[in-house]
């Protein structure tokens, strides 16, 4: 068996981990989210639970992949034996439940990309998402986005994971940029701010019950969190670097893409006068579509928009890949492009019900988000905290220096604040995915 591949610098692998990361999740679920609990005050709480309990729960899957260098079924197994292992088992599960649907998605964001070149949403972007959301049509934009994520994947964490997001990741930030300052230039951005920048106490205080649990399972998604992913990535590493700066750098360069995602959106609703509340999972597909339609240089900013967007949605879809295909390269003497054709196509054909109808594709989106991913999650806080615990800290404490008292601190919390918020949250995902 070749020897197992690593990232070729620290940058290489944080790059990668934010491009994993930095997805669908900030650009499209972020501000509809935002919107439905309120805009600002939503915003107070992600970033408080990115802080407290994202980053301390990227952590829990960094130790684990560090300190085995194994794929996440292998990872679990060598710490805490068979019945940790299927800890691992479902995160494959989930890669390939997500991956399937997360596709579908970027097919469509093709479809909007070269549509808004052509215009051809623009007389009417809610037909236009009906058109284009399901049919013959949509497996085709499916499969090609699926092709391309097999192309990247087959070619290796050095050759093709590192070095596509070291392209895509700036690629995102330097266009979203450019696009937040033009945002600012319209007439109406001041309310747009307004709205995602002001927070209402009130607002928290009447919705916590709702918006913590949003805010929680958006920072829980955001960072790729509970199917393998982050365990994934830091099982390429290789030596003692910092992994508590790491994880800050990481959790800092998503957060602040998802914030300025809001910078764009919300002044071009507010614009042209739509009320963020309306938008709901449309946001971005039918509502941003017709602020594109009616502003002057719409074309060339809606193709940008898309165009951000599908870089994003590449590099997050690489990483669901390529938590499925390293359980199979490091288990089967088979090549790693063979493997990666042959798991993609599995993922292809699982995706084609989604792409055939919006309600299968809910379906899938409802089970991964409200069981799968924050399952994941909380076995593996469960995992990391009670069972793997001195061992993780010590694996953390590997390249803290002076910071190392920072690792019975950490302990201590996703033992009890992060274990407890991701358990409330999976109860209350469970109850909604029953009342839905
Ligand atoms: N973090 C990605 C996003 O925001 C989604 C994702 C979840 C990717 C889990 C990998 C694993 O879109």
């Amino acid at each position: 068996m070749t020897q197992r591949e690593t990232w070729t610098s620290r940058v290489g692998f944080i790059l990668a981990a934010v491009g994993s990361a930095v997805g669908l999740g900030n650009i499209w679920r972020f501000p509809y989210m935002s919107a439905e609990n309120g805009g600002a005050a939503f915003l107070v709480v992600y970033l408080i639970a990115a802080a407290l309990i994202g980053l301390p729960a990227i952590l829990a899957e960094f130790v684990v992949g560090r300190e085995t260098k194994k794929n996440v079924v292998d990872a679990f197994r060598n710490l805490g034996g068979p019945a940790a292992a299927l800890i691992g088992v479902l995160g494959l599960f989930t890669g390939f439940w997500l991956l399937s649907y997360y596709s579908v998605v970027g097919g469509w964001v093709i479809q909007y990309m070269t549509g808004s070149l052509t215009g051809a949403y623009f007389g009417g972007p809610e037909a236009y998402f009906g058109q284009i959301s399901e049919g013959t049509g949509t497996i085709l934009f499916h499969a090609i986005f699926m092709v391309v994520t097999i192309g990247i994947v087959a070619a290796g964490v050095e050759k093709g994971i590192e070095v596509g997001t070291k392209i895509m990741v700036p690629s995102i930030a330097i266009l979203m940029i450019g696009m937040a300052a033009w945002a600012f230039t319209l007439d109406g951005a001041g309310a747009g701010y307004e709205y995602f920048l002001s927070p209402d106490f009130s607002v928290i205080a009447e919705n916590y019950q709702s918006i913590i649990p949003d805010a929680v399972g958006q920072a829980l998604f955001s960072l790729s969190l509970g199917m393998g992913a982050m365990v994934t990535y830091a099982s390429y590493l290789d030596g003692d670097d910092n992994l508590l700066s790491d994880g800050i750098s990481i959790t800092v360069l998503n957060t602040f893409v998802g914030v300025l995602a809001g910078f764009v959106v919300f002044p071009l609703l507010f614009a042209q006068n739509i009320d963020p509340g309306d938008a709901g999972a449309g946001a971005v597909f039918v509502t941003l579509a017709q602020a594109f339609a009616e502003l002057p240089a719409g074309r060339i900013i809606g193709f940008v928009f898309f165009l951000v967007l599908l870089i994003a949605a590449l590099s997050s879809a690489i990483s669901l890949l390529e938590v499925v295909v390293s359980y199979f390269v490091d288990n089967f003497d088979v090549s790693r492009p063979i493997l990666t054709v042959g798991i993609g196509t599995v993922v292809f054909l699982l995706g084609v019900p989604s792409a055939l109808s919006i309600d299968t594709f809910t379906m899938f989106d409802m089970i991964a988000n409200n069981i799968l991913l924050p399952l994941g999650v909380v076995l593996t806080i469960l995992f990391v905290g009670w069972i793997y615990g001195g061992g993780a800290v010590a694996e953390l404490r590997r390249g803290l220096g002076s910071t190392s008292g920072f690792g019975p601190v950490w302990l201590w919390h996703i033992r009890t604040v992060v274990f407890l918020a991701v358990l409330g949250t999976l109860a209350l995902s469970i109850m909604t995915f029953m009342s839905a």
